[in-house]
Order: C-alpha cells, then sequence, then structure tokens
C-alpha cells in the first residue's frame, strides 16, 4: 500500500474537506499520509489531523518562506508536541532562494536550529530546497553529525548529479507530480539516478497536480498517477514501486506503523 509522504491537509483550501479527502484516499488502497507544517498555526493543525485521523501522521516545523517567525518558543512547543508518536518528522525546513520571502542569513539560521531541534528530539527532517541546492549541500556537510535520524529533500528539483552528492548524507528524495509534466526531463534524469532505497513518493497536495487533472485542486489520492509514472519511468511494476517506497518512507519514518 502506498504513503503519500508530503500533503497539506492543513492547507485553508483542504481543511474543510479532511473527513472526505481521508475517506477517500483509504478507499483508494493508500496506507497513510504525511500532513506538513510550514509554520507555527500550520503545524498545530497538522498535529491536530494526525491526532484526529489514524492513517494521518504530522511533521512540524517552520517553512524558509516564514524562517523570520522561528523563535526558541514555537521549539519548545514542537518539543512538546513531538511526545505524540503520530508527530513523525521536524519539516518543512530549508532554503528558498527562490522567492526569497525571508532574508538568507534568517533562512540559515532557521534551518541550522531546526536541524539541532531535530537532532534532540530522534526526529528525521523534511527539507524545501528551491534554487537553493549548492547553499543546501554546505549546511547539510556541515551539520553531519546531527543528521543521524534521516533527511529527505521533499519534491527533488536537484541534477542528476547533485545525488551523489547528497547520497554522501545518505538522504532521501521524493517526487511528486512534476514528473508527470511535459517538461520533465531533468526531473526525471534525477529519478533515475536516485538509489532505489532511498525515493519515495508525495503529492504535495493541494499543489503540484499530476497530469491529467493539472491545474486542479490535488489531493492524496493522486499519488497513484505519481506511482504510476515512476514505474514506467525506472522500468518497473506498479505493485513494485508501491512496495518499494512504502518500505523507504517506513524505513525513514520509524515513527510509522
Ligand atoms: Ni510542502
Amino acid at each position: 500500500m502506498m504513503i503519500d509522504t508530503h500533503c497539506h491537509l492543513n492547507d485553508e483550501k483542504l481543511l474543510p474537506e479532511t473527513d472526505r479527502i481521508v475517506k477517500e484516499f483509504e478507499a483508494e488502497g493508500i496506507e497513510s499520509a504525511i500532513c506538513v507544517g510550514y509554520d507555527a498555526p500550520s503545524s498545530e493543525r497538522a498535529f491536530e489531523l494526525a491526532e484526529k485521523y489514524d492513517d494521518l501522521y504530522a511533521a512540524i516545523g517552520i517553512h524558509p518562506h516564514d524562517a523570520t517567525t522561528a523563535d526558541y518558543d514555537k521549539y519548545e512547543r514542537f518539543a512538546t508536541m513531538s511526545s505524540s508518536k503520530k508527530v513523525v518528522a521536524i519539516g518543512e525546513i530549508g532554503l528558498d532562494y527562490h522567492y526569497d520571502l525571508s532574508p538568507r542569513a534568517i533562512q540559515k539560521g532557521a534551518f541550522v536550529e531546526q536541524i539541532e531541534l531535530a537532532y534532540t528530539l530522534g526526529l528525521p527532517i523534511i527539507l524545501h530546497i528551491r534554487d537553493a541546492y549548492e547553499e543546501a549541500r554546505r549546511v547539510l556537510y556541515e551539520q553531519s553529525r546531527y543528521l543521524t535520524n534521516g533527511v529527505l529533500l521533499h519534491c527533488y528539483s536537484g541534477s542528476a548529479e547533485m545525488v551523489r552528492d547528497f547520497d554522501r548524507i545518505d538522504a532521501y528524495y521524493a517526487f511528486g507530480g512534476a514528473i508527470t509534466f511535459n517538461n520533465a526531463k531533468r526531473n526525471l534524469e534525477a529519478l533515475k539516478a536516485v538509489p532505489k532505497d532511498r525515493l519515495v513518493l508525495e503529492t504535495d497536495c493541494p499543489y503540484m497536480t499530476p497530469v491529467p487533472y493539472r491545474g486542479k485542486v490535488n489531493e492524496p489520492k493522486h499519488i497513484k498517477l505519481v506511482a504510476t509514472k515512476a514505474a514506467e519511468v525506472l522500468g518497473m511494476a506498479f505493485d513494485e514501486i508501491e512496495s518499494l517506497t512504502s518500505k523507504n518512507a517506513k524505513t525513514l519514518f520509524t515513527r510509522m506503523i
């Protein structure tokens, strides 16, 4: 059964419909999904949803866009929430030099602080990196002693060559709807370069809706379209991709059952 390692049912677009959305993904044979926070309020919502639905887990953290809102009070709250076994990771955290919504020095500060927080709490980290792979690599190499609980590069959009660099820190790589797009050549090269035991799938819903639903609101049930494309590109059977990526997700997110 498949696992969606990155969804935002805590997004205002999806929040009013979570009962239906969860029921539908369960009916489609999807085992579970990780609802990912991006600031303090959305992390609280992810936590509440994970406590409410058996098949939902939570990641909590402050996204680089909101890095200016990160402070030790929030980290303390995250530490408290993480005593629940439904909290499986710190994320999404990282660097976004595409939008630069927070100053870069502040993004980097919040990134490093949350890497250390995850280490202290014994949790893996989920990374959002956009147009900042060189700098992210530098930070991760510097912080490598704090990465022992695992690292997932969400929506991996780095090059195939860079996979070798992130393999040095044993990173996992998540691919989503972008691999179904027409202009996916670079993503598909990267997908092929990723070690098979480090590959997981995601929807990033409500964003990144796979073809043929592009332009509509995305949901975890559409992970099947991502899996179908990944199977085609890697020359594997759908069942093989399904069991491989679920096994990898559970190896990384050790609190998932
Ligand atoms: Ni996200």
